[in-house]
């Protein structure tokens, strides 16, 4: 059997069930894109849940971000991706880009999107880039998302450009994961903000709660 744990990757429990269902949340027979796909982790726990009328667009240049090419020397993750996409019996519900969100931009029409999940290049310009290029290209109602959303290029996109824009809203993060809606008005940026805060000191508070529950059970263990 096959397991998505076992595709090599980045992605918590969580943060793949989060996608998931972000997925069935997102406005009906809407496509989905990623930018930055690696072997395919994050395409596949998207493309197994999602319907026979809609397409995973998956962008990459496939050749690592400078973090990973500083880590492996040269690589090249495209065909481990398509063996991947083959095993998993998912092939038709995906389209390979391989570029940058630059590249694919152009194939895409405005408003056609119902979830983008950035997970790219980390540098502020890349993610700025990313950002700029694709938000347009989102329906209302649809959904973006940030992984690594805690990394300085990642973050500074988010506070600066995100959190203060227009039809951005009911944001909230799941461990390194930051993500919103596109919402028809502006929500004031206050309102975002504070979301934002009680969704933290929710998860502190699970976090929190998964501690001491362990702690409890290694206690009476004894
Ligand atoms: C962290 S990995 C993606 C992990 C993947 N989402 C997963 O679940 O396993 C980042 C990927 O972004 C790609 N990448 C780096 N810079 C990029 C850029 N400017 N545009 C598109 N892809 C890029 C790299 O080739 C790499 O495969």
């Amino acid at each position: 059997m096959l397991v998505l744990n076992e595709v090599e990757g980045w992605l918590s429990l969580e943060v793949i069930e989060l996608l998931q269902d972000l997925c069935k949340k997102r406005p009906t027979n809407s496509d989905i894109l990623e930018v930055g796909t690696w072997k395919g982790k994050s395409a596949i726990a998207m493309a197994t849940v999602l319907d026979r009328d809609s397409i995973l667009h998956c962008v990459d240049t496939f050749i690592g971000s400078q973090e990973h090419q500083h880590l492996y020397g040269e690589v090249n993750t495209l065909k481990d991706f398509q063996e991947n996409l083959k095993a998993w019996q998912i092939e038709n519900k995906v389209r390979i880009h391989i570029g940058t969100s630059k590249d694919v931009a152009e194939h895409l029409d405005d408003d056609s999107l119902g979830l983008i999940f950035i997970d790219g290049s980390h540098d502020y310009a890349d993610v700025l880039q990313d950002y700029q290029i694709l938000f347009p290209k989102l329906k209302i109602g649809g959904y973006m998302a940030f992984h690594d959303s805690k990394w300085p290029g990642v973050r500074k996109v988010l506070w600066e450009e995100v959190f203060p824009t227009k039809n951005t809203g009911l944001i909230k993060r799941i461990e390194d994961t930051t993500y919103f809606q596109k919402t028809p008005h502006s929500y004031y940026l206050i309102w975002n903000l504070i979301q934002l805060f009680v969704e933290q000191r929710k998860q502190d508070l699970k976090r929190y709660k998964r501690k001491a529950r362990k702690k409890y059970f290694r206690f009476n263990e004894y």
